[in-house]
């Protein structure tokens, strides 16, 4: 396996000074070779755009075939060490292509089974508002809903325009409020210690999206519907208001796309998130109990007790299915 390294660094600046040097060289050879009445300046040009065009194509070119050493050196996007002090990305690094090595079941350091609490409910008056159809009871407090003490967000129950989370822990220098790095501190303490055991089998994980304030999803979701449309974009995008993203105690890792399902650290995530008070939200097949196709990069704080039940050995159970909950919009608009 390649890793980043100061020499694929300098390799993969020096190849960019190569593509432009080149190029410059040729023309100087020109000018020294070709004689002053043969010489046709505006050919010679066009020659060193294209002979620059084709050294950078094969930088493209290794970009586009992914993981392998040729990316490494020429672009840099290889393994790296991990920096545990920031949940920022490090670098580019983990596709399925040169994890496939690594044993899923990899002993992790975490193996004397640490028990992550669960974030408390916040002071404030209590009100009962139903049961779910598995006997919980739904309370609120402030226009918030719990379940059994663990806060909900999903089609059916919308978190207060002006909900702020409460414990979010700035990973950046920026405002927390505005913070989209930001989680609540209990699930980043949690994420940096499954951070460093991921990092110790060689998959980087970093988380790409916390907290998004009512705005940001606002923003985000008229995004998608103007490039998808509605229908669509309510399949993967919550809509503002809605998005348990807005509580601080959810975050997207890594490239929080499609490609990530299936890769190496998706698998990873899959089976050793609940060691650390995880649940995959969103899991593959549960699209008619969340509400969501399947995202294996979007990971909810729970604590270990829920997350330990809802693993299911590797087949997790949903919020919804768990408690007898309904995520549906009350109406299509
Ligand atoms: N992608 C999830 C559902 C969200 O937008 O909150
Ligand atoms: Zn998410």
């Amino acid at each position: 396996m390649c890793e980043a390294n100061s020499i694929t660094k300098f390799i993969s600046i020096s190849y960019i000074v190569f593509c432009f040097v080149v190029p410059l060289i040729y023309l100087f050879i020109y000018r020294l070779v070709v004689k002053k009445r043969r010489r046709d300046y505006h050919r010679a040009a066009a020659i060193a755009i294209i002979i620059g065009g084709i050294l950078l194509s094969v930088k493209l070119v290794a970009y586009l075939l992914g993981d392998n050493c040729f990316n490494c050196y020429l672009n840099n996007e290889c393994f790296k060490e991990v920096d545990n002090t920031t949940s920022k990305e490090v670098t580019k690094s983990e596709k399925t292509s040169t994890t496939e090595k690594i044993t899923m079941t990899t002993t992790t350091k975490n193996t004397t089974e640490k028990t992550y609490k669960k974030v408390t409910e916040p002071a404030g008056v209590k009100k009962e508002v139903g049961k779910t159809s598995k006997g919980y009871t739904i309370e609120t407090i402030d226009d918030v809903y719990y379940v059994d003490g663990y806060l909900i967000v999903n089609k059916s129950y919308p978190v207060p325009k002006d909900y702020e989370p409460i414990d979010a822990y700035a990973t950046t220098n920026t405002p927390e409020k505005s913070c989209q790095n930001c989680i609540n501190k209990l699930a980043y303490s949690a994420f940096n210690e499954m951070k460093a055991d991921a990092a110790a089998v060689g998959i980087n994980l970093w988380i790409q999206s916390g907290y998004r304030s009512y705005q940001l999803q606002n923003t985000l979701y008229n995004r998608y519907v103007s490039a998808d449309g509605k229908a669509a974009a309510d399949t993967y995008s919550a809509r503002p208001g809605f998005s348990e993203h807005q509580t601080g105690l959810c975050f997207d890792l890594n490239d929080a796309g499609r490609k990530f399902n299936g890769t190496t650290a998706a698998k990873w995530v899959a089976q050793n998130a609940q060691k650390y008070g995880f649940i995959i939200r969103y899991p593959e097949g549960k699209t008619d109990e969340t509400g969501y196709m399947w995202e294996s990069w979007h990971l909810r704080y729970v604590g270990s007790e829920l997350a330990s039940k809802l693993y299911n050995n590797g087949d997790w159970i949903t919020l919804e299915d768990y408690f007898g909950l309904t995520s549906k919009y009350a109406s299509d608009n």
